[in-house]
């Protein structure tokens, strides 16, 4: 599974010495409201559960499931809602955590979905943002780090599947992404 990986981008130090500083962040912002995080699965998963645990305020947890890749590396526009109801947010203050932000179809069809529930606020966390020209706008209001556009691994992101257990993100070998497209 390591050889699988061409470098590694953040370690879990590295990682988790960002997670204390958005945790903060976000712990300031809300100190008087209370929060409802709706988690994005899979690929959010070690992220929800590292940066919940810093953050020292009342919070509910709801989790909606999509999918959106099909197995390839690139986003095909259509996002599939696998939790199909859509949380009770209705007045809430809502955060929206999810691992990636890439082409942003993801983002904005959740957002979407979720405002329909009409929540008092929505705001948008990710570990990661890459930089690139987006085919939706998403400019989320916390954001780990930023990264090239490339595809990585690890951390609870995966490919095919594969990869989540990982404890660092790290890009994933051209090649494993080329055969995969043949
Ligand atoms: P978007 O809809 O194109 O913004 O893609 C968002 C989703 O695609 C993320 O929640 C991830 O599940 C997946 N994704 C996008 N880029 C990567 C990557 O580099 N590695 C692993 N998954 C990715
Ligand atoms: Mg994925």
């Amino acid at each position: 599974m390591k050889g699988d990986v061409e470098r590694v981008l953040f370690d879990e130090p590295a990682i988790h010495r960002r997670l204390d500083d958005i945790a903060a962040q976000i712990s300031s912002d809300y100190r008087d409201r209370e929060l409802t995080v709706i988690a994005v699965l899979h690929g959010s998963l070690m992220f929800v559960a590292d940066l919940l645990r810093r953050i020292p305020l009342p919070l509910k947890l709801d989790c909606v499931r999509v999918a959106s890749y099909h197995g390839k590396s690139q986003s095909s526009g259509k996002v599939v809602f696998n939790e199909v109801t859509v949380p009770d947010v209705a007045d809430r203050d809502v955060l929206i955590l999810d691992d990636i932000l890439d082409s942003g179809h993801t983002l904005a069809a959740i957002r979407e979905t979720v405002q329909t529930a009409k929540p008092r606020s929505i705001q948008v966390c990710v570990l990661l943002s890459k930089k690139k020209q987006r085919a939706r706008e998403i400019y989320p209001d916390y954001v780990g780090f930023e990264i090239e556009d490339e595809f990585v691994v690890g951390y609870g992101l995966d490919f095919k599947e594969s990869y989540r257990n990982l404890p660092y993100i790290g890009v994933l070998r051209k090649e494993l992404l080329e055969q995969s497209s043949e």
